[in-house]
């Protein structure tokens, strides 16, 4: 059993993490979140400067506002990190490879392995079919706040060739598609735990790959993995492919 600090636990996918550790081998020793709440079954503080217990790894479903407090800290500590927040810009993505020369960082804007699967195909079908126009559509529930989604953009990023440019949506648009073009789509409504699809359109055919999200707990499950395999891991940047390839 490793012992964990849950940033963002009082968070919707906080509460999966919480829900699911134990079973998963996990115990989480504290929480750090801005928003406190008092019915977490271990202590949350709002700052990482608060926190007294020992841990092996720190896993974040926080917001990226959270994540140069939670990188100071796990340096501070030598912690591995498992960063599982979306919507970093450049400056946030320096400063984790930056931290990555220090400590073990796990990072994934799609903590779940189907999600993994659907990635790896993608680039295989994008490196097959180099002709074909590719279209992103994904759908998440109303209180979404970053569009198009990180694993949307993470799709993108598989299947992008030298000279693609992302187009998101069309509206106003008055000339047709060009083909080095990626259509990039969100839908937001409802309860929607997460919809990718990846539509790969040519004559007189078209193929799609898709993966849908039940609910949230493949996020969880697969960010406690990540914890369990970071644990104890060399400094360095790791992602879904070490985790299920190895790679
Ligand atoms: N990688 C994945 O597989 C995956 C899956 C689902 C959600 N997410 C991402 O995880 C994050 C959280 O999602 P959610 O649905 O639980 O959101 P949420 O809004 O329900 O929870 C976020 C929590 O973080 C807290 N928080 C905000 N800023 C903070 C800060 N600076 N320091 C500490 N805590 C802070 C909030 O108070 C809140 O309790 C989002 O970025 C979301 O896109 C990633």
């Amino acid at each position: 059993m490793i012992h964990v600090i849950l940033s963002g636990a009082c968070g919707r996918m906080g509460a999966q993490v919480t829900a699911l550790a134990e079973s998963r081998n996990v115990k989480i020793v504290a929480g750090v979140d801005v928003n406190l709440r008092t019915d977490m079954p271990y202590p949350v503080y709002p700052d990482f400067s608060m926190v007294k217990e020992q841990a092996d790894a720190i896993i974040d479903f926080s917001r990226p506002e959270g994540l140069h407090a939670l990188l100071a800290y796990a340096r501070e500590k030598k912690l591995p990190v498992v960063l599982a927040a979306t919507g970093y810009n450049e400056n946030d993505l320096a400063a984790i490879k930056d931290a990555a020369n220090e400590i073990a960082v796990f990072r994934s804007a799609n903590m779940s392995l189907g999600v993994y699967v659907l990635k790896t195909l993608c680039a295989r079908a994008a490196a097959m079919l180099p002709e074909y126009e590719i279209e992103i559509i994904e759908k998440h529930h109303n209180q979404k706040l970053d569009a198009p989604s990180g694993t949307a953009v993470m799709l993108y990023d598989a299947v992008a060739g030298e000279n693609s440019e992302a187009v998101y949506g069309r509206h106003g648009r008055t000339q047709k598609r060009q083909p080095h073009e990626i259509g990039m789509h969100a839908i937001r409504g409802g309860s929607v735990a997460g919809e990718h699809e990846v539509g790969f359109y040519g004559p007189g055919e078209y193929i799609t790959l898709s993966h849908l999200a039940q609910d949230r707990s493949i996020f969880a499950n697969g960010a406690l993995r990540a914890a369990l395999f970071i644990a104890g891991q060399a400094p360095g940047e790791y992602d879904m492919g070490a985790l299920v390839e190895g790679l």
